[in-house]
């Protein structure tokens, strides 16, 4: 089955290109407000920044069909040595534009990949109390349901059969809990370089566990476009949204432009 895919260069604040009750998925990953690495100072402040996210969450709420979810990779951000309650914050805007909180999984990256690293090494120079700074191997992925149940008999039979998720991938890759271990991308990564990306496994296990196939997965801060070629290669039609022009070529390449699937 062809399925297509939309890429939007825009500001996800507004999706007016998306018609109402349109999409079946939202999987995102928002830039985390100053992230030292990759954001730094992009905003002026905070209050700006959870601005983004309320009118992101709002159109979110609007073009999602009832029933269905968004589902946000997002973590608290450490700048100049505090905690900025990212989750926390996302959290309540979602329920104050309507959605219900469904659930949230943390990621757990491999220890080897830390990237910010040598904070816990204080400790190793100054064994004493108060030195302490854990290294941060964790991220959020929550999860809000639009409206309070899913029809399921609305999925005609050969659609929920194509849909069938993989038992035994379920169980081998312990997907049934609320901890899941999944590689990060390496920063050196080419197509990534500058783009803080999410592994593909990560859209990957939502799509399947949140999507029929011929169905519509929208990514609002599509970065270098994984959630699209993901989507594609799961037989799901995908719309991103990005803010970065130059974003183009790479996303162009990610998705292998020229595949009959693909169209912009
Ligand atoms: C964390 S990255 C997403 C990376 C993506 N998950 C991937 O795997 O490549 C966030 C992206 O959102 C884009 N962005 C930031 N603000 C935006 C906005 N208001 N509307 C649309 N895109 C935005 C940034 O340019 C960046 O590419």
């Amino acid at each position: 089955m062809a399925t297509y895919h939309k890429l939007i260069i825009g500001n996800c604040m507004s999706m007016e290109e998306i018609p109402s009750n349109s999409v079946h998925l939202m999987v995102t990953s928002p830039p985390y407000f100053n992230a030292p690495f990759d954001y730094k100072g992009l905003f002026k402040s905070y209050g700006q920044y959870l601005g983004v996210l309320r009118k992101f969450a709002r159109e979110t709420y609007r073009v999602l069909q009832e029933g269905r979810v968004a589902v946000l990779n997002i973590d608290d951000m450490l700048i100049n040595g505090e905690k900025v309650p990212i989750t926390a914050d996302a959290t309540k805007i979602f329920l104050e534009v309507g959605f219900r909180y469904r659930d949230r999984i943390i990621w757990k990256k491999p220890e080897g990949y830390l990237r910010i690293s040598r904070r816990s090494g204080v400790i190793l120079q100054n064994p004493y109390p108060m030195y302490f700074y854990p290294d941060n191997l964790l991220e959020s992925i929550i999860i809000f349901q639009k409206g309070k149940k899913f029809n399921y008999r609305s999925i005609p039979k050969e659609v929920r059969d194509a849909s069938k998720i993989d038992k035994k991938e379920f169980s081998d890759n312990k997907w049934y809990m609320t901890l899941w271990e999944m590689n990060n991308v390496l920063p050196g990564s080419p197509l990534e370089k500058d783009i803080a990306a999410f592994p593909e496994e990560l859209p990957y296990r939502i799509i399947k566990l949140f999507s029929y196939k011929g169905e519509t997965v929208l990514d609002p801060f599509v970065g270098s476009g994984t959630t699209m070629k993901v989507a594609r290669d799961l037989g799901r039609n995908s719309i991103g949204i990005e803010i970065k022009k130059s974003l183009i070529p790479i996303i162009k390449k990610k998705l292998g432009f020229g595949k009959q699937t693909t169209f912009f």
